[in-house]
């Protein structure tokens, strides 16, 4: 056995037997936030980057590939409602991700769901998400990511903002343009999430006229 499969054995026996036990006697939405923060803290200082490379970066040249001009150092990315915020992308590429995607994003702010937003469903091994694209807003995040020098590819995941006021077709598509424009100049991808299920109005652009319509 090499050193990194050896490394990862007892990473995993560790996350099982340990932290996964911690984590689940936690409220979901509260681990979820503390995770964040830990996240942020660890990438803000070389020597935390550095060893949390140790216990988790694998890098080898096979898992390299390029697509559409984006260098991606390995296929496995940090999917999108994680970092709604973008708080995390130092340490992000140290824990050993090849690329990840930030948000969702919406143009204007919101708080989130008044409901649970997180429930567990420990027998099916699922989580009930009711975050309801909760976010801080297209305007403050675009303003701090401004700044960062992403190490790994970055996608800026952009919904429709959770409101009334964005259920028009029309108001929708000027909805998710503003929320687009803010990040021209961030990251290396957009995606556009049009499947959010628990914000206001449902999944209007799932309907391939209007999907044509935002796309144009
Ligand atoms: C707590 C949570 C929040 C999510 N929020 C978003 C989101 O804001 N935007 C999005 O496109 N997908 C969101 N997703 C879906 C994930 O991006 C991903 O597609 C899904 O979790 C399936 O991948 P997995 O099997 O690796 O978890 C969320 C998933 C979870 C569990």
């Amino acid at each position: 056995m090499d050193l990194f499969a050896l490394r990862n054995k007892i990473i995993g026996f560790l996350y099982r037997n340990l932290a996964k036990k911690i984590f689940f006697a936690i409220d979901p939405e509260t681990i979820h936030d503390q995770t964040l923060l830990l996240g942020s803290f660890l990438g803000n200082n070389p020597l935390t980057r550095a060893l949390t490379s140790l216990f988790f970066n694998y890098q080898n040249p096979t898992l390299r590939q390029k697509i559409l001009g984006i260098d991606f150092k390995n296929p496995v990315g940090l999917a999108a409602g994680f970092d709604k915020n973008g708080i995390i992308t130092r340490i992000i590429p140290n824990v050993g991700f090849g690329f990840m995607e930030i948000g969702s994003i919406t143009a204007e702010p919101y708080a989130g769901n008044d409901t649970t937003k997180l429930t567990r469903l420990i027998k099916s091994r699922s989580l009930v998400v009711n975050y309801g694209l909760k976010n801080k807003g297209a305007e403050e995040i675009s303003k701090r990511l401004k700044r960062e020098n992403f190490k790994i590819p970055a996608g800026i995941s952009i919904a429709k903002t959770n409101s009334p006021k964005t259920a028009d077709v029309r108001a929708g598509i000027a909805d998710y343009a503003k929320g687009c424009e803010k990040f021209i100049d961030i990251g290396n991808y957009f995606t556009i999430n049009i499947s959010c299920p628990n914000s206001f109005g449902g999944e209007p652009f799932t309907d391939s006229a209007k999907l044509d319509k935002l796309l144009a």
